[in-house]
């Protein structure tokens, strides 16, 4: 190294500087976010700004200040049919499923404007029986979180849907222990023992109907607008939270705390602390008649909803003008897998793919794009400081 920096002064330096640069580059790019330390929640806004923003998820939900709505019917579109395969995954946050449908089921109604489409399902629990959901209903934890991520379909995938403010829609289901396991999961919960380490993957033999695995309840409901509870955190949620949980034996929660994360160590938490509410408001949804309750309340009044026209189905999209949706990945966001999706018209009569739905989730590409960035960079500053 001496002599070469002797004779190479110029080049010498330039190395120098590119080997700092990536180093730091790969400290600040390639941490992946966790639950505790220095990957935990309170630092997950110095990668991802987003993540100290105003209208963020999860929060406190006071059940005495809500402005109670009826608003339209929503409507469950392919829940009740059998996905042709199912991939089940841990991906070292928690256990994911995807499925493998055509059309994706979809939601539409209440407080949506357009229809929405399945991206996939995730959990999110705790140490113990009495934390684990992210949302809290008058400072309530319960035992667990379900997760069903939609898209609006305009959008064309979950990535791109990221960077429009109505993007995604996210269906919640809170988990209640209860000492018999819930049918309907055992399937589920006997699978996690195949994945149990990160980044394995597997199916069902018999997949789930989407129906089996929510609750019954499906009138009463919270909703709010706020953010992904995970980095990038992208302020694009509308969040649908179910008042009734769904029911789950302590044996059946504890299948999920022997997951293990990306360091090897047991998955027993992946909730996100409460954000502040800020100056939003939380509806109720219910079927209660209700009387000119925000007469004395600012801003839009949101009592008795007028139902929408019916709202076109996916299929039913596939001649709309789909929204030139820009793909480029930001380099502050974890990079998605590269995406494979082709514009709606290109696709008929193309069996679909496992939706890639990884914005959530870091990735080694982001490394890469940087380093070679600042490489090209570099070499460029370097030629032209040789040559004039
Ligand atoms: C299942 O999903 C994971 C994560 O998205 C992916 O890496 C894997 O290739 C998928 N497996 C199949 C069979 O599609
Ligand atoms: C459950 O876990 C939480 C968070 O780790 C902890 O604060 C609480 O004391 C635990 N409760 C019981 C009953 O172990
Ligand atoms: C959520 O945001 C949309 C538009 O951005 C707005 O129309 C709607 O009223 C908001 N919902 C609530 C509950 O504040």
């Amino acid at each position: 190294m001496r002599s070469f920096c002797e004779n190479n002064r110029e080049l010498c330096r330039f190395t120098i500087k590119i080997l700092i640069i990536l180093s730091v580059a790969e400290k600040i790019q390639c941490q992946d976010f966790g639950y505790d330390g220095d990957k935990g929640p309170s630092h997950w806004g110095e990668q991802y700004n987003t993540c100290f923003g105003k209208h963020q998820s999860p929060i406190n939900i006071d059940s005495l200040d809500v402005v109670p709505v009826n608003l339209p019917p929503l409507e469950f579109i392919g829940f009740d049919e059998q996905p042709a395969k199912t991939n089940l995954t841990n991906n070292g946050h928690t256990v994911m499923l995807e499925l493998d449908a055509d059309p994706q089921p979809a939601i539409a109604g209440g407080p949506l404007t357009g229809v929405y489409e399945f991206a996939q399902l995730h959990f999110h629990w705790g140490d113990n029986d009495t934390v684990g959901s992210e949302d809290l209903i008058d400072s309530h934890s319960y035992a667990m979180e379900l997760h069903l991520v939609f898209y609006k379909s305009v959008y064309r995938n979950s990535r791109a849907a990221l960077d429009y403010e109505d993007g995604l829609a996210v269906l919640a289901f809170f988990f209640e222990v209860t000492s018999m396991d819930n049918p309907d999961f055992t399937d589920f919960t006997t699978l996690l023992s195949d994945i149990r380490s990160p980044h394995r993957s597997t199916s069902f033999v018999n997949p789930p109907k989407l129906r089996q695995l929510i609750g019954q309840d499906l009138i009463h409901y919270y909703t709010y607008n706020g953010s992904l509870t995970t980095p990038p955190c992208s302020e694009v949620v509308v969040w649908i939270d179910f008042k009734e949980p769904i029911s789950l034996s302590h044996d059946q929660l504890e299948k999920f705390r022997a997951l293990e994360d990306t360091d090897g160590a047991r998955l027993t938490h992946n909730y996100r602390p409460i954000q502040p509410l800020g100056d939003r408001i939380v509806l109720f949804n219910t079927e209660d008649v209700i009387e000119n309750n925000l007469q004395n309340r600012n801003g839009p009044a949101y009592a008795v909803v007028p139902a929408e026209e019916p709202v076109a189905k996916p299929t039913e999209l596939e001649n709309e003008k789909i929204p030139d949706v820009p793909d480029q990945q930001e380099i502050t966001e974890p990079s998605n897998t590269v995406d494979t999706e082709k514009p709606q018209s290109e696709k008929k009569g193309v069996k679909r793919k496992f939706r890639k739905n990884t914005a959530w989730r870091n990735s080694p590409n982001s490394c890469f794009t940087v380093a070679i960035s600042l490489i090209i960079v570099l070499f460029i500053r370097f030629s032209a400081n040789q040559f004039f």
